[in-house]
């Protein structure tokens, strides 16, 4: 099993982007408290900046046994065609966010991901990842935890 960790636009930017909202750690920093939380199951961290290539990600995350975490970043709040990238998906998909889109502008409380998310974590920075991480790793394997 491969726990699939996607990012969207601008996050590559983490650290220097409206550090007030998204904190001082990079992506760099957010890809190794992945690879921590998820022991020795495989991850795949990725980010881009385009949707197309979000899509194809997407697509390649269609296999038994694996998990997809993803922070879709502002796609999630436009982006019908990443929400039909999703439904193509037979493995959870575990939705993840630094801020809390909920507390914010009222164009960041829709988001197209939600209704086909097994659950979503935002709000806590960093610590969001990781708790996704966990919920990945239970959803992997649900009869060991
Ligand atoms: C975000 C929240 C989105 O509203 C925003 O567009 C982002 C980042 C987050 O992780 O808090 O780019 O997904």
């Amino acid at each position: 099993p491969v726990i699939y960790v996607l990012n969207g636009p601008n996050l590559n930017l983490l650290g220097e982007r409206e550090p007030e909202i998204y904190g001082h750690e990079t992506l760099a920093d957010v890809q190794a408290i992945c690879e921590r939380a998820a022991g020795d199951a495989r991850v795949v961290f990725r980010q881009s900046n385009h949707e197309g290539e979000l899509i194809d990600w997407i697509h390649e995350a269609r296999r038994d046994g694996s998990v997809l975490v993803l922070n879709p970043a502002g796609y999630g709040h436009t982006s019908v065609a990443l929400l039909d990238a999703l439904k193509t998906l037979t493995i959870p998909i575990v939705e993840c966010h630094l801020s809390n889109p909920a507390a914010r502008e009222r164009f960041r409380h829709r988001s197209y991901v939600s209704p086909v998310a097994a659950g979503i974590v935002s709000g806590f920075g960093p610590f969001s990842y990781e708790l996704a991480i966990q919920a990945a790793l239970r959803l992997i394997r649900p009869s060991r935890e």
